[in-house]
């Protein structure tokens, strides 16, 4: 077999999270605004509650400085932005030049002055006029001129580079402060007395996650184990719902917690997270997952299934998962899990979240030219599907124990409509966010609810991904904490009813954010990829390379579009050398003399034909590559020794160069070049016959990519292919004559 592929058992509940994560965004909204949906009186409720809520959080400000600074340097302002590449990269940068490199392209691209007096306050005007000075001192150690203050500036950036770094070291530790509980566990259950005296409950997040070397994941994995224990001493004779609980990310347990290492995750992961389970279970605490990329998910449906159905963790009550509202199977995944909580007799602990990961989600299924997105494109269908799903996890009481985790006070006011009479459920925040608004929910003269606060355990190193994260939360000008620090926006905007809006555009996509495969618009279609963290695709995709896997190709010198014959010599696989997967001749010297006449006279023909035509041929070929992708992944992986995900990107490359030059050739054809020496305006044309060796690592890729573009211009092209993989390149060639 190419690989090998079993599908793993799927019920019928399991398989319908799998068509939500297909169906199309709008009717998946279908579902969800009718779920969603509450009566006009309830509608009113919701509102006036939020307004309360809302009313005590724009009085009482306890803002910090950091909101304060991100309402100031949003991420739509290119300011903001400079400063989440600070953010992100500043702490991990190991050395000082590089520092220096980063800080200076940074801090001088920008002007800080549009900012200044800007807020109402002073951390933040100080931090204008500093990065201004910054800013203004790195850029006169570029400038060459001679006056006076320049050359004066100049002088004081010299003498003051590692105090600039230094100071932007700091602030960037200042902002990240914001997020961080304490170093270590210990330190954390020591503050958290205080909060714990004020209704609070606790959530430990050891810091660290999509561990990169063992040695790290096994650190992380100490780490857990560690806080465990500690709570263990302190908490084991309480309530579990009470004691303070661990957050889990499975990423920072093994660099290979991945889909295309499921095998290997069932058997090395696993018995890591169940003696994490059995030791919270022995420890009478609770342990929720995260919910972390989507890539993800099966494998953690899986991984918490094989938890909950483990005997020596049954009767325990303390095992939860995070659910992300913005991704479209949210909904069928609850129903998934109140059936596994019931098969297994336990109350599963469900901490329903709208989801971090938005910006990267987006992004990587562009990048993967994926068909569609795993995530809603407009915030308030995620806000829809959250009322959704709250209305679901709390219709299921025999299943659940319902952790709502927003700062959204709309969402608070939902839940708390939602929810009536029954109390038998919590809500969480992130440490540094939602104060105000939990004040109000926890006050024993108001409500008196339970709030759990997320806290986050560690050094700023491990902090970088967490941070980026609440920068991107908070900055985002879509997203309800900044919306609530900006006194511009009236309250009523704030908590506008999302299902009004979603019923307003019909929960059709955000205009603005096309599908993957129409990323470029007019000018030419994205390749289409392939998800290969998609069960069904990736057991039609086996399926489908099976049929190749035996094959047995050749690979011959083309002239004129006749193959010529010769003495073959067997072809071997670079992976298993015993493997031979087919026959080589190889071109001889007559075969170049003729190539060359040959092309030589194709090359005048082929230089009048029409640039239309030419790019026509070429959106033709990469159409073909694409509809023969599961062979020449094959043959990827047989001749070039490709993985799986190498060989789609290795088809897509090909495909997207075909589109790309297609696309150069026909601008050239709308903007005439002029010659140069001479004023005659000229077309896209043609220089007479390209040689066009290639490279074994890229041997379609790269193969492709050479020729098309000679040929995109006109000329006529012979082309060499890389000795080591010559098949593939005899099929694309094929191809090509295929496409004219
Ligand atoms: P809102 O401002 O109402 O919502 C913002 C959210 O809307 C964004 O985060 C995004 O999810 C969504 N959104 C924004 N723009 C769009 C758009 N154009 N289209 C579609 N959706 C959009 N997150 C995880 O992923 N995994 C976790 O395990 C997790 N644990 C958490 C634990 C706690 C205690 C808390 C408080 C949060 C946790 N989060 C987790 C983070 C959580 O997902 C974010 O805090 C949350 O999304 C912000 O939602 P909100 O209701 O507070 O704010
Ligand atoms: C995050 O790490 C809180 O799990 C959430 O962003």
């Amino acid at each position: 077999m190419i690989f090998d592929y079993k599908l793993p058992p799927r019920d019928k509940l399991r398989a319908a999270i799998s068509v939500a994560h297909h169906t199309n965004e709008t009717d998946c909204l279908a579902t969800l605004l009718d779920a969603a949906t509450v009566s006009e009186e309830v509608q009113r409720r919701i509102t006036d509650r939020a307004l309360t809520l809302v009313g005590e959080v724009r009085n009482k400000p306890t803002r910090g400085s950091v909101e304060d600074f991100m309402l100031e340097y949003g991420l739509s302002t290119h300011e903001g932005a400079a400063l989440m590449c600070l953010a992100e990269s500043l702490l991990r940068i190991p050395d000082t030049k590089t520092e220096e490199d980063l800080i200076e392209d940074k801090m001088t691209s920008v002007d800080w002055s549009t900012h200044l007096g800007q807020s109402a306050s002073f951390f933040v005007n100080a931090s204008t006029w500093a990065f201004m000075l910054t800013g203004k001192l790195l850029g006169a150690k570029e400038s060459t001129s001679h006056d006076l203050g320049t050359v004066l500036t100049r002088l004081v950036a010299r003498s003051s580079e590692p105090l600039i770094r230094e100071a932007m070291v700091q602030s960037m530790r200042i902002i990240g402060q914001q997020f961080i509980f304490a170093e270590t566990i210990a330190k954390g259950l020591k503050l958290a007395a205080d909060y714990e005296k004020r209704g609070y409950r606790f959530s430990f997040d050891m810091l660290g996650e999509a561990a990169l070397t063992k040695a790290d994941a096994e650190r992380y994995y100490r780490l857990y184990m560690d806080a465990i224990n500690t709570l263990g001493q302190r908490y084991s004779e309480r309530n579990p719902i009470e004691s303070p609980e661990i957050s889990l990310k499975l990423s920072a347990l093994d660099p290979r917690y991945e889909y295309a290492q499921y095998g290997y995750v069932m058997d090395t992961v696993l018995p890591r997270l169940r003696a994490l389970a059995l030791q919270a279970k022995h420890a009478n605490i609770n342990l929720t997952m995260d919910a972390e990329e989507v890539d993800r998910q099966e494998l953690q449906l899986d991984l918490l299934e094989a938890l909950a159905t483990d005997p020596a963790l049954s009767g325990w009550h303390g095992l939860g998962i995070a659910v992300q509202t913005y991704q479209k199977r949210a909904y069928e995944m609850i129903d998934w899990l109140a059936q596994l909580a019931r098969k297994t007799e336990r109350r599963l602990l469900i901490r329903l979240v709208k989801g971090a990961y938005w910006d990267a989600e987006i992004k990587r299924a562009q990048v993967g030219g994926h068909e569609q997105y795993p995530v809603f494109t407009r915030k308030e269908s995620t806000d829809v599907a959250f009322m959704a799903c709250a209305k679901k996890v709390l219709a299921n009481k025999d299943a659940f124990y319902p952790m709502f985790a927003t700062h959204n006070a709309y969402a608070v006011a939902t839940v708390l409509e939602l929810a009536g009479d029954y109390r038998d459920f919590e809500f969480q925040r992130l440490h540094g966010m939602g104060e105000t608004l939990y004040s109000q929910i926890i006050d024993p003269d108001k409500l008196a609810l339970p709030c759990r606060i997320y806290a986050p355990c560690g050094g700023h190193k491990e902090l970088l991904p967490y941070l980026v994260r609440r920068l991107l939360e908070n900055g985002a000008n879509t997203s309800f904490v900044n919306r609530i620090a900006d006194p511009s926006i009236p309250v009523e905007r704030i908590i506008a009813d999302p299902i009004a809006k979603v019923r307003q555009h019909g929960g059709t996509p955000h205009p603005r954010i096309p599908v993957p495969g129409n990323l470029y618009g007019d000018k030419r279609r994205n390749s289409l990829g392939l998800d290969l963290h998609d069960e069904f695709k990736l057991k039609a995709l086996a399926e489908e390379m099976e049929v190749f896997a035996h094959q047995s190709w050749r690979a011959a010198p083309i002239i004129n579009g006749i193959t010529v014959e010769g003495d073959a010599v067997p072809a071997f696989d670079p992976s298993d050398r015993r493997r031979q997967i087919g026959v080589i001749i190889d071109a001889s010297q007559a075969h170049l003399e003729a190539a060359l006449t040959y092309a030589t006279s194709a090359a005048d023909r082929w230089r009048k034909t029409s640039v239309e035509e030419r790019a026509a041929c070429l959106d033709r070929i990469a159409d073909l590559l694409e509809n023969n992708m599961p062979e020449l992944m094959t043959m990827c992986i047989r001749e070039a020794g490709k993985t799986l995900n190498n060989a789609v990107a290795e088809v897509r490359e090909a495909v997207d160069f075909c589109r790309y030059y297609a696309d150069r050739a026909r601008s050239c054809l709308l903007e005439p070049h002029p010659l140069p020496g001479n004023n005659e305006l000229i077309h896209y044309r043609g220089h007479g016959v390209f040689a066009c060796i290639s490279p074994w690592n890229f041997p379609l890729a790269i193969f492709s990519g050479q020729v098309v573009a000679a040929l995109a211009a006109g000329n006529a092209v012979i082309a060499k292919p890389a000795e080591q993989s010559p098949m593939i390149a005899y099929k694309a060639i094929e191809l090509f004559h295929q496409a004219g």
